[in-house]
């Protein structure tokens, strides 16, 4: 096996993956893969695939596993990294099997899937008041984790500051379900294979922080 870090975050929509994959990126130099940010790339691009998940994401729905699943393998295989954040990826069984088989293709594997626990009614405040930067990606919150000066991004100074067009009480009663009918069998699969490790995504964002730190060099160094 080649030593390389490559770790899940699991968890329902604005569980805090973004967040903390964030600074793992920073904190260990690891790239991190968001399905997520690559189809809202797809959509800003106006490429043929942009128009076609356009419409289900905004509705909250999955995309199509073969759509996702050319994604993650594309980056795979043009990027070289000390290993990998998968960051909203899989989200389905047959998204498990496919990065699976991709990593041991490569000679690798998944060292932890980390579950961040959140309940419902906090999803709700935290996907409501969240903002990030449209130019470097940083992800802010009204209340939780508002920029110093307001209107700015406190990394890059840009002023481009968005909300997401899925970010509405409709579309995240459809993301909530796709994510306890499709999504939440994986913390079974992962719990058989001997990988999963859960953390209270409830707790700030520091003290989540410092637990992740803990999980993944237990992880790496197992
Ligand atoms: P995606 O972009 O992956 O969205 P998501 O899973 O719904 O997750 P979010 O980005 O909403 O939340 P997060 O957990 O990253 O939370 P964040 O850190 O931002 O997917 C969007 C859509 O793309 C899907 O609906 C689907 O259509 C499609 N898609 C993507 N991947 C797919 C796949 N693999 N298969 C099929 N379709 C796919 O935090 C949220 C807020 O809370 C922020 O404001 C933050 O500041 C705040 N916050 C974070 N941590 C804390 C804390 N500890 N305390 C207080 N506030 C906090």
């Amino acid at each position: 096996m080649t030593m390389t870090t490559n770790i899940i975050l699991l968890g329902p929509p604005g569980a805090g993956k973004g967040t903390q994959a964030r600074r793992l990126v920073e904190e260990r130099g690891l790239v991190q893969l968001s399905t997520g940010d690559m189809l809202r790339e797809a959509r800003s691009s106006n490429s043929e695939m942009g128009k076609v998940v356009a419409d289900v994401m905004d509705k909250g729905q999955l995309v199509t596993d073969e759509i996702v699943i050319g994604l993650i393998r594309e980056k795979l295989e043009t990027t070289e990294a000390p290993g990998f954040i998968f960051d909203g990826f899989p989200r389905t069984l047959a998204q498990a099997d496919a990065l699976g088989d991709l990593l041991t293709g490569m000679g690798q594997q998944i060292d932890v899937v980390i579950e961040m626990q959140v309940d419902d009614a906090a999803l709700v405040d935290r996907i409501s008041g969240r903002f990030t930067c449209g130019n470097c990606g940083e992800v802010y919150h009204d209340t939780t984790r508002p920029t110093e000066k307001p209107g700015v991004c406190d990394v890059c100074g840009s002023t481009d500051l968005k909300r997401r067009a899925d970010d509405n009480a409709e579309s995240l009663k459809t993301r909530l379900l796709e994510y306890y009918k499709k999504t939440s069998p994986l913390i079974g699969y992962y719990y058989a294979q001997g990988r999963l490790q859960s953390l209270n995504g409830l707790a700030d964002i520091e003290e989540v922080a410092g637990r992740m730190g803990q999980i993944v060099d237990a992880a790496v160094s197992a």
